[in-house]
């Protein structure tokens, strides 16, 4: 029933924060992207994710197509990469050739249902697949969101469960099969909103925050420095598969579009704190918001 040794895939804002997560709870994480990450840089959207600078030696980088054979010996291999169902699902049958068969291969998808994740997979592979859905920052983020089919295997299902309860220290919800699961479902139209009345509006971004940050439950940040940390360039693929699923006259889809200040500021690289800053600029030594 034990996890071992952990393969996470994408090592951008949630891959690398997840993996550091795992290695402070003492577990060897192997994690690859579509070229090596350095440890310096997966660090960087999140300063301090390693409980101790020696946990990042449980740590293996790696490159995908380099260090596929490696994923044989993963207990559990959790996918966050980019959030396109196409190239998600390209990685997946990479993943069944190489998969231990008692493998589970979890995915950290932020909207799409498992069901459209493992369609044409084999049955083995699909059973062996569900959704892990951490929240940002994973190290401090308790929540994690599971979701599972009728048919998943159920020791798979327990023995991750168990593993990100009692060794990752996570509040385990299950949620349905749906798009956007719970928390998402509810939160993407939030923020959509916060932007779209702000623009109505006319506030600049910390007036905007200063009013909603509290009520919403987010007064550190507010909803614009929350999106600032999840990644502005984010947005639009979640509205892609959230507008997919609504149906047709549903009063949420005027929320869904993106405003088109949104898709410049992706456009000339402020997708937040990864990139040159977002609705809040970084300091020069990044990190810290302009005051
Ligand atoms: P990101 O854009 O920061 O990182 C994605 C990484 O995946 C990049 O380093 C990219 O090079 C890599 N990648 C892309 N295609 C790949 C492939 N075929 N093989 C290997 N690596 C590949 O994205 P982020 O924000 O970390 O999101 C990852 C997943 O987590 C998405 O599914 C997203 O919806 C979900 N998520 C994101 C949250 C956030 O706050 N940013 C919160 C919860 C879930």
């Amino acid at each position: 029933m034990d996890i071992h040794k952990v393969a996470v895939i994408g090592a951008g804002v949630m891959g690398a924060g997840i993996a550091a997560h795992i290695a402070n709870a003492g577990i060897p994480v192997l994690l690859l992207d579509i070229t090596t990450p350095t440890l310096d840089k997966l660090l960087k959207a999140d300063p301090a994710p390693l409980m101790h600078p020696k946990n990042a030696r449980l740590i293996t980088p790696g490159n995908i197509d380099d260090h596929l054979a490696a994923l044989r010996d993963c207990d559990w291999i959790i996918e966050a990469i980019v959030e396109n169902l196409a190239i998600k699902q390209e990685l997946y049958r990479k993943l069944a050739t190489v998969r231990r068969a008692d493998a589970v291969v979890s995915s950290n998808t932020s909207s799409i249902p498992l069901h459209e994740l493992i369609a044409g997979l084999p049955d083995d592979f699909a059973a062996h697949c569900m959704i892990t859905h951490f929240f940002n920052p994973p190290r401090y983020m308790r929540l994690l969101e599971i979701v599972s089919r009728a048919q998943t295997d159920q020791d798979a299902l327990a023995k991750i469960s168990y593993f990100c309860d009692h060794k990752l220290g996570k509040g385990v919800v299950t949620a349905n099969d749906t798009p956007g699961f719970i928390a998402n479902r509810i939160g993407i139209f939030w923020i959509q909103t916060a932007i779209h009345e702000a623009i109505a509006l006319g506030l600049t971004v910390e007036e905007a925050d200063a009013v909603i940050g509290k009520p919403m439950g987010i007064p550190k940040t507010g909803v614009f420095g929350l999106s600032d940390l999840v990644g502005i360039d984010l947005m639009p693929h979640l509205m892609h598969s959230m507008k997919h699923s609504l149906p047709a006259g549903d009063a949420l889809l005027e929320k869904a579009n993106i405003p088109p200040v949104i898709q410049t500021m992706i456009d000339t690289g402020y997708t937040g704190r990864k990139g040159k800053g977002g609705f809040y600029r970084l300091n020069r030594d990044g990190g810290e918001k302009v005051k």
